[in-house]
């Protein structure tokens, strides 16, 4: 090996990491996007006082912030509290994360001069609070769940870039691709290869399950997301896998649905569905050689108990018990109530043992 990673403590719980390399589980491991956040009032009350970056870029709370959600409740897996665009930040775009409106870019790409602005950071001294901020999450965990390390997909990350901020249409960046099409394949290139070296750098500092944030990927029609990004989006995969190939990889192609047979296809192990999609639909996509992780509607969550337990007994029916790690369709929002995600949670333990029972007769 190239690397001297640390020693950590022994791995207690490894159901997600068996369920991503589809190997057999007593039930369904769980966890749910965004599970670190504002509903939850012990992490209101750690930001208190801190910036949403400064507060990432402190190891202390960010173990504290990460770890809250699995003191709460059963779940099989730890996410590093962070965001996908401390990468921009790293080559040298201004963002601001602004309470209730969400991130701002106040100078984005508006022209391909623009991406001279750009700088090729080193992973290590611009994101080294990410890492750090791993270790020390991976060390307070002491073994009780996998902690995962996640990036955005170029695509993604671009959005943000040359929009300057969230859309609901991004017509900025959509323009880019017919307008320019050699920038934007540039700066896709670029951030693949910074996003490629920032998540060798989470693995070597202990992340041991890695999410790409495809969010975007919805809003560009088959032929552009085949020509502009899965190519990228797979050489991220490849190269992990090379590199670390017991490492678990997921990829969340929110809404590209038709991008799940070829995302099949490729080094990633595990595809992460939004709520759009029927299960029985994604695995015949799909085919049996790749774990579904998902795909539950967040806004269920808003409903009573009884609606809650119904809904994620379908699910996890129609998914089984094979090759399937629960998870919402997107992540947690903050006014959600903490008490209907621990009911999500057990109702999925629940229902999980149970087809497992049933399923061996
Ligand atoms: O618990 C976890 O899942 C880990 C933490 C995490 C955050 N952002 C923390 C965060 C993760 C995995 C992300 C990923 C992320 N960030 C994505 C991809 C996933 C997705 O939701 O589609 C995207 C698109 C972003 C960009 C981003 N960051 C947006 C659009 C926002 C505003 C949304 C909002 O709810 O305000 C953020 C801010 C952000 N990132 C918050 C958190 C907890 C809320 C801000 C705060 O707490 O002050």
């Amino acid at each position: 090996m190239n690397d001297s990673r640390p020693i950590f403590p022994e791995l207690q719980n490894d159901r997600l990491l068996r369920a991503a390399r589809g190997e057999f589980v007593d039930r369904v491991p769980v966890w749910m996007m965004r599970q670190a956040g504002r509903y939850l009032p012990e992490y209101r009350k750690a930001r208190e006082g801190h910036s949403f970056f400064e507060t990432c870029r402190n190891p202390e709370l960010v173990s504290e912030i990460t770890i809250q959600p699995v003191r709460r409740f059963p779940i099989d897996a730890a996410i590093i509290f962070s965001d996908i665009l401390v990468v921009p930040l790293a080559m040298g775009m201004q963002v601001d994360m602004i309470a209730g409106k969400g991130p701002v870019l106040p100078e984005p790409l508006s022209t391909p001069a623009d991406l001279d602005r750009l700088v090729m950071p080193d992973v290590k001294d611009e994101l080294g609070y990410v890492f750090r901020a791993i270790e020390k999450t991976r060390r307070d965990l002491n073994g009780r769940v996998p902690l995962i390390g996640f990036s955005g997909a170029p695509w993604t990350l671009m959005c943000y870039m040359v929009e300057g901020a969230g859309s609901k249409s991004f017509s900025k960046p959509r323009a880019w691709l017919y307008a320019e099409p050699q920038a934007t394949d540039r700066l896709l290139e670029q951030l693949t290869d910074v996003i490629i070296e920032y998540l060798k750098g989470q693995i070597r500092a202990g992340a041991q399950y890695i999410q790409v944030f495809e969010s975007w990927g919805g809003i560009l029609g088959p032929e552009a997301f085949d020509r502009f990004e899965a190519p990228h989006l797979k050489r991220i995969a490849t190269e992990l896998k090379y590199a670390y190939p017991e490492i678990p990889l997921a990829v969340f192609p929110r809404g590209a649905h038709h991008a799940l047979e070829s995302l099949a296809d490729s080094d990633y192990d595990v595809l992460s569905l939004d709520w759009t999609i029927l299960p029985e639909e994604a695995r015949t996509k799909a085919g049996l050689y790749v774990t579904l992780q998902g795909n539950l509607d967040p806004a269920v969550l808003y409903g009573p108990r009884d609606v809650i337990r119904e809904n994620v007994r379908r699910m996890v029916q129609a998914f089984g018990t094979r090759r399937y790690i629960a998870n919402l369709g997107h992540g947690m929002m903050s006014d959600h109530d903490p008490d209907k995600a621990q009911v999500f949670v057990e109702a999925v333990r629940e229902f999980t043992s149970e087809l497992q029972l049933s399923s061996s007769h």
